[in-house]
């Protein structure tokens, strides 16, 4: 990992090589991204009503205010225009709608100040996504929804991407988080103790990189990129959209990121919708991917 693309003109192909090598690629808005910010935007204002969202933090206590993430969250996730959005962005940065599969938005706070950094707001220790049963394929696209700067951005740190860490994925199953913890986030205000996979080690966070798109640029990142929330101190709350893909030849090919250190079980291959028409991977392509979970006789 040595590499930031910059509105590279690669094709898809390509482009998916470089980022299982380990490169970063951001890209500048395009009228979809910017579409997709913009109805993030509305539905926050919507929930903020009268505060400005970047400092609503400092004028509600903080049950409150996961309770309006609580409702936030979940409409843009599940907002028709959020997957009609990304279709377009999907078209307008050149993968194919046919192979491109997609899992729906996240919206994700950094709040100031450790303010609220628990459940619905979660503040993301250094972490693979391929720890928590993503993928070598995966792909993570994200999108800032006001302007940011470095002390509310998320930060990769690149010693690792080459160099094992010592975690705990092998204790996390998919399947089983998605029936104990997931859909409680909201409850966890003061202290998060939900299980997720962590590091073992002390880490050497630098150095790391922190990539600063305007608002609605697009940074794309392979799921074995060690990545974590920048603890942010700047007076505001950061807000940003991200999603997945995996591009379903490399799914058949078993092609991706070296996998150098994770053990987790089960797999997401489920969640991904095809950009095309929304339809699911064939349940035996998905098969091949979840390995079973803990305690299943082998
Ligand atoms: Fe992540």
């Amino acid at each position: 990992m040595d590499t930031l693309l910059f509105d590279a003109t690669l094709d898809d192909e390509a482009r998916r090589t470089q980022l299982y090598d380990g490169q970063l690629f951001v890209y500048s808005p395009t009228p979809s991204s910017l579409g997709l910010v913009d109805l993030a935007r509305q539905l926050i204002a919507e929930a903020f009503g009268s505060l400005d969202p970047e400092t609503a933090q400092y004028h509600m206590p903080a049950e409150g205010y996961a309770a309006v993430l609580a409702e936030l969250k979940p409409k843009f996730i599940h907002h028709p225009e959020s997957k009609r959005l990304i279709q377009g962005m999907l078209r307008e940065r050149g993968c194919s709608l046919e192979k491109t599969y997609f899992d729906v938005p996240r919206m994700r706070t950094a709040t100031s100040d450790d303010y609220l950094t628990t459940g619905i707001a979660y503040a993301f220790h250094p972490h693979r996504d391929t720890w928590y049963s993503a993928p070598q394929c995966q792909l993570n696209w994200w999108l800032p929804i006001y302007a940011i700067e470095s002390g509310r951005s998320m930060a990769f740190h690149p010693k690792y991407w080459s160099q094992p860490v010592r975690n705990s994925s092998r204790g996390y199953n998919y399947h089983e988080w998605n029936r104990s913890s997931r859909f409680n986030a909201a409850q966890h205000v003061k202290q998060d103790t939900r299980v997720q996979p962590r590091a073992e080690e002390q880490l050497e966070l630098d150095p790391q990189i922190r990539v600063i798109a305007p608002v609605g640029g697009s940074l794309i990142f392979s799921a074995a990129q060690l990545h974590s929330t920048v603890p942010n101190q700047t007076g505001r709350t950061r807000f940003s959209i991200d999603f997945r893909t995996i591009h379903l030849d490399d799914v058949e090919a078993q092609r991706g990121a070296p996998n150098i250190d994770s053990a987790c079980t089960g797999t997401t291959m489920a969640d991904y919708l095809r950009a095309s028409d929304l339809a699911h991977i064939p349940a035996e392509v998905i098969a091949q991917y979840d390995t079973p979970p803990i305690g299943a006789a082998s």
